[in-house]
């Protein structure tokens, strides 16, 4: 079998395999109420709040609908700052939701400097502001702690996509002032897609109940009324409530401290390797990512020929986002390829990895 190194799904770990690997219940009873329980409660801790986080059966994208449809009425504005093709995606559906939305975007590989969305935010009333917390196709992430202060002295919601940085890097919650807070099953968490987690604070919640066309599947106020009797209000992905248990057990016994530490120190070694190989780093210096590595391929490998090769080893590789490398070829710049270092990934693990993709392209 062969192991991930794409910015997720990565691989699943063989203990939470296991503990899937069990016969279906149905969600209705006492059972499915408990490990529900169980979930709602680790959750909590990795996302530091006291508010609900609520459990979707989606990829995160759902909740990300989700977060616009029940933050913002038909007639305000939601602003958009996006950095990369992720920051795009939740624009588009913002625009899809019929939503007043503007884009804020500056270049691929740059961080958001809160006195630039302080600028922003003068020019006129948002009901909400959007910040990807960790840009996956730049590797760069957002100092969301500096932005927050500037969103709320303007009295927006903040909303934040921390799909493939929650459970990785630090974000706490509710010391930042995090309306909603999103991620995804597949990235840090170590889980196989389906399933998909969003703080919700009691701001949110409250003016969502007042916004008639917040929408069905995703709609806060049913999923968070559901949540306080430990039920879903539609048929969950119940096999995949087994494996955030185990993995969420497995996360509370090395402790978010160490994870963010572990972390920290992956995405040093992957920095330092590709700098001591003589390639640049996508993103600027301060916004680089704990969770994935994005660098450019100074030295103008063929990637796709090495993807092959690093596959035959027992890896699957990561040779760039698509688009963005095109885009990048067309201006004559490097494309880039990444390195995803999240979940219960060691040192030990990277390094080896890191050997044998230096060693097949080359370096
Ligand atoms: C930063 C970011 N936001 C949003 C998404 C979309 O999440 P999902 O694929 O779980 O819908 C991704 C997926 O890779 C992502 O990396």
């Amino acid at each position: 079998m062969a192991r991930l190194f794409i910015p997720g799904p990565i691989s699943v770990p063989e203990s939470t395999l296991v503990a899937m690997h069990r016969e279906m219940i149905g969600h209705r009873g006492k059972e499915f109420s408990e490990v529900f329980a169980n979930c709602a409660q680790g959750l909590k801790k990795v996302f530091y709040t006291n508010n609900r986080v609520l459990i979707s059966t989606s990829s995160g994208s759902g909740l990300m609908e989700g977060a616009i449809r029940n933050c913002v009425k038909d007639k305000e504005n939601v602003l958009m700052c996006s950095c990369g093709a992720f920051g795009r995606k939740w624009f588009d559906i913002a625009k899809a939701c019929g939503k007043n939305t503007e884009l804020f975007e500056i270049s691929p590989g740059k961080g958001f400097r809160k006195e630039e969305l302080e600028e922003k935010l003068k020019e006129k009333k948002y009901a909400a502001v959007c910040v990807t917390h960790n840009e996956t196709s730049t590797g760069v992430m957002n100092q969301i702690e500096e932005l927050a202060p500037v969103v709320k002295k303007h009295g927006a919601f903040f909303l934040v996509d921390a799909v493939s940085s929650m459970g990785g890097a630090k974000i706490e919650v509710d010391k930042i002032g995090i309306d909603v807070c999103i991620t995804s099953s597949q990235k840090c968490f170590a889980l196989p897609p389906g399933l998909s987690f969003a703080s919700v604070s009691e701001g949110v919640l409250n003016k969502a109940k007042g916004i008639s066309e917040r929408g069905f599947y995703f709609d806060f106020v049913e999923l968070a009324k559901e949540y306080d009797t430990n039920q879903t209000p539609y048929t969950p992905a119940v096999g995949l409530f087994f494996g955030l248990k185990e993995r969420l057990e497995v996360m509370n016994a090395e402790g978010m401290e160490n994870i963010w530490k572990r972390h920290e120190k992956l995405a040093s070694i992957t920095q330092n390797w590709a700098r001591g190989n003589g390639m640049s780093l996508f993103a600027e210096e301060k916004y680089r990512s704990n969770t994935v590595t994005c660098i450019e391929n100074t030295k103008k490998v063929n990637l796709e020929e090495v993807k092959k090769k690093v596959k035959a080893k027992g890896y699957v590789m990561d040779a760039g986002y698509r688009k963005m490398n095109e885009e990048l070829l067309k201006q004559g710049k490097n494309e880039t390829f990444r390195i995803p270092h999240m979940g219960p990934l060691t040192v030990e693990e990277l390094n080896k990895y890191l050997e044998v993709l230096a060693s097949e392209m080359g370096l």
